[in-house]
């Protein structure tokens, strides 16, 4: 079939619709179409005429393509302002919110503790939480079946002589041992498991333990590395006390207590009306750890302590009851 004048092919565009305009394009152009058909057909003619016929098919063959595909865009374009126009979208509304998580309370105290010993020059000491007798009480000190054993009731496993660590000293020993003789700075972030479960203690809690051995350590390098660190965590005016204590793995020990920032030291349930949160025990390593542990009590000194995350972390950010933190409720969590 001949083809017919460009007018005839605008005319025809103009009139149709979106599906109208891919329609036109299938029927003119498309395989069979009668474009297609037209050009295909060029081969039976005479040479010269057919030179001339095919610059003038393909030339409206040209004009044809891009009036299609113009009048495709400005049906399309109309389309879309006739949609937003009438389904009166209002840009302004907030999107659907993306649930993102966060760290943990306790991982955002621990960071922050981990990252003030670590400018004080602590290095890092992690130890498993399933324990030999000797790591977790024999080597620090607690003879068979002496009563300091009942400051930490412990979980005992059915296979031998393991238990779970009653606290993050063992480290203490698993760190001598690796370094032994030479200086030591470290602290062991972890968790423990004791027999206790109320407002203010659980079953599973999470520690800091610090150990720092060297020549000539003394109770005043103990004395202003606890405090710095309670400043820096808590504002230089909180207040501090150390107390007296006993540990069976330090010589002399004593205790550090934060002033209750729930009362403001008036006393409240918490601190048990006695303005203090108890927030760490240390003391002076004792000569038989440091034997134990493959240092001479006569050549270097150290000091440890052992700081409690929750009870930090109940401080810090003012939780009553330690539960809330190892319960995984989102209403708690969502808050931090
Ligand atoms: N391990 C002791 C505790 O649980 C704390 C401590 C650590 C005390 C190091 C002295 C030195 O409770």
């Amino acid at each position: 079939m001949p083809a017919k004048p460009l007018q005839f092919y605008l005319d025809a565009i103009e009139q149709a619709d979106l599906p109208g305009v891919e329609a036109l394009r299938v029927a003119w152009l498309g395989r069979n179409g009668t474009l297609t058909d037209a050009l295909r057909q060029l081969a039976s003619l005479e040479p010269e005429h057919r030179r001339q016929v095919g610059q003038e098919l393909n030339r409206l063959k040209q004009a044809v393509e891009q009036h299609l595909a113009q009048r495709q865009q400005q049906l399309a374009a109309d389309a879309l302002r006739l949609r937003l126009a009438s389904e009166a979208v209002d840009l302004s509304l907030p999107g659907e919110p993306v649930a993102v998580g966060h760290p943990h309370p306790l991982a955002l105290i621990q960071d922050r503790l981990v990252s003030i010993f670590v400018a004080m020059g602590f290095a890092v000491a992690v130890g498993p939480e399933v324990e030999d007798d000797w790591h977790n009480f024999e080597a620090l000190n607690f003879p068979h079946d002496h009563p300091a054993r009942d400051m930490q009731d412990s979980f005992s496993l059915a296979a031998g002589g393991w238990l779970l660590r009653t606290h993050t000293s063992p480290v203490q020993i698993r760190a001598m041992q690796l370094s032994a003789p030479r200086p030591l700075r470290i602290i062991a972030p972890g968790r423990v498991y004791r027999r206790d479960d109320d407002a203010t203690h659980a079953t599973s809690f999470h520690q800091i333990e610090a150990l720092v051995i060297d020549q000539a350590v003394s109770m005043a390098h103990l004395k202003a590395t606890v405090a710095t660190f309670a400043r820096t965590l808590f504002g230089q005016d909180v207040p501090l006390r150390f107390r007296p204590s006993y540990f069976p793995f330090t010589e002399p020990s004593a205790e550090l207590d934060v002033g209750c920032l729930f009362c403001q030291q008036a006393g409240c349930a918490l601190c048990k009306m006695s303005g203090w949160l108890e927030v760490l025990g240390s003391g002076m390593v004792h000569p038989k750890v440091l034997t134990a542990g493959g240092y001479d009590p006569e050549q270097v000194s150290g000091f440890a302590f052992g700081v409690g995350i929750e009870r930090l972390a109940m401080l810090y950010y003012q939780i009553p009851d330690v539960r809330l933190l190892l319960e995984g409720d989102l209403r708690f969590l969502s808050q931090f």
